[in-house]
């Protein structure tokens, strides 16, 4: 049986997603409103480093895959799922404006009997109230009785080669039983564990709990790093001991802050939800509190590892080692070295990057004037002219050793020079 889907944002979500589809039999119209991305993936190209071209060729070819910028063409599906931006705002209030968007621009295009499932993260009423408001309003139709509607949310571990779309389990809600057993169906062709829960808002709920999770966990070794710190006892080497308790425990690792598009932003949606029910969330305002210090602490430690050579931080030359949030990957967006290039520019220093994923800086919405600037080089001579280099991502292709030979001073922040040689005084952990 041959089925037509559309997948609607074609980005670190939607793209792998797609593709798993494709490879199980669905034909999938992959919509964007990026029609340069659309042009780069109907030419078979990849834009996202940890997925090859040659999976996108394969598909192209294979007829089922193809990417447009026209909206109308939802008509010809069985099937749309919603993989677009849930940023928060400049107030960091969530943003559901680009779910609301892709809403009306799909809703008048909708054939009776199809399933519309949304996957970006959000706070729990997103799918039943505000995308069904928008979709029952530009389609004349009724959820649950002319169309399906369901909310099940991503997994995504960009760079885990063992995070693959097809083997993590998906959950699954649905606007009425019929919606879920309509979703769960069609998830089962491409995903091989389906679970199904009550409704979409405990789908959208359970994502939240997800990233609230590792928001906390990370909050709370970032706190601990912090105190041992002060009682010189390394909490690298404290993590590395404690996760050898077979029950119980789960090793988080600090850092100088946190990154990425889902951690530092997901919990918020929750805290703005909660207001309207007269509920607080404590857990996660002070794990966001923590977790922004970070980056004003590790400076701190860098002014004092500078201060330690008789520098200042103003008048020094600075090179943050790592652009992206996390280790090899080439997505810098919400990164904390963003904050970290700021915070030392702030203070006078003369501020460089190093990150062999991003060679330019991309426009970003939040770090608009940083754009253009490019990645140094990897020699000897541009490594050895900065005062201070500091390791905000453990990328593995970076040769650690020559970064020990090369520089006078290094700040890391997440335990990269452990099994370096190195000079006593050389490496400052931050
Ligand atoms: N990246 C991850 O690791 C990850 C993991 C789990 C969940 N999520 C969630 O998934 C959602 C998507 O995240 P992402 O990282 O794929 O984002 P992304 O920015 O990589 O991709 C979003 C895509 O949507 C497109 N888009 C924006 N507005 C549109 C519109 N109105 N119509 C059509 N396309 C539009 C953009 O051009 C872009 O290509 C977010 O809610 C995010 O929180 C992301």
């Amino acid at each position: 049986m041959n089925t037509n889907i559309a997948i609607v944002g074609l980005g670190y979500v939607g793209l792998p997603l797609s593709l798993q589809f494709a490879r199980s039999g669905v034909t999938v119209l992959g919509l964007d409103v990026d029609a340069k991305k659309v042009e780069l993936l109907n030419q078979k190209t990849s834009y996202i480093k940890h997925i090859e071209s040659s999976q996108i060729a394969a598909m192209v070819e294979a007829g089922q895959f193809s990417a447009s910028t026209d909206f109308r063409r939802i008509k010809q599906v069985e099937a749309v799922i919603i993989c677009v931006p849930t940023p928060l705002n400049k107030n960091r209030e969530p943003d559901i404006s680009y779910i609301i968007e892709t809403g009306k621009a799909i809703a008048p295009h909708l054939a009776k009997g199809a399933l519309v499932v949304l996957e970006s993260t959000t706070y729990p009423g997103t799918t039943d109230e505000d995308l069904r408001e928008v979709l029952e309003a530009g389609s004349g139709m009724k959820a649950g009785v002319d169309f399906h509607l369901a909310f099940s949310p991503e997994r995504e571990d960009p760079a885990n080669p063992d995070s693959k779309v097809a083997v993590i389990p998906k959950v699954v809600g649905g606007y009425t039983p019929a919606c879920l057993a309509r979703a769960s169906a069609l998830y089962g062709r491409a995903i091989k564990t389906i679970v199904p829960v009550s409704s979409c808002r405990v789908a959208e709920a359970t994502k939240l709990l997800e990233n609230i999770f590792r928001s906390v966990n990370i909050a709370l070794v970032n706190e601990l790093k912090v105190v041992y710190s002060a009682m010189d006892i390394d909490v690298w080497e404290v993590i590395k001991a404690a996760k050898t308790k077979p029950f119980g425990f789960m090793p988080f690792y600090p850092g100088p802050g946190l990154g990425g598009h889902c951690i530092p932003i997901d919990p918020f949606y929750l805290t703005w939800k909660a207001r309207e029910y007269g509920q607080n969330t404590r857990f996660i305002e002070l794990a966001g509190e923590i977790n922004t210090s970070m980056p004003e602490y590790v400076v701190n430690l860098a002014a004092e590892a500078l201060n330690d050579l008789g520098k200042a931080i103003k008048g020094s030359r600075v090179l943050v080692l790592g652009l992206a949030y996390k280790a090899d990957v080439d997505d810098e967006r919400e990164s904390p070295s963003y904050v970290l290039m700021e915070k030392f520019k702030v203070r006078g220093a003369h501020v460089d990057y190093y990150d062999p994923y991003v060679p330019v800086i991309r426009p970003t919405r939040e770090h608009a004037h940083w754009t253009g600037t490019r990645s140094v080089a990897w020699n000897q001579p541009t490594i050895a002219s900065y005062d201070l280099v500091l390791i905000a991502t453990k990328h593995s292709t970076v040769n650690y050793q020559e970064l020990a030979q090369w520089s006078k001073l290094i700040v890391d922040t997440r335990n990269a020079m452990a099994d370096v040689v190195s000079l006593p005084g050389q490496v400052w952990k931050a």
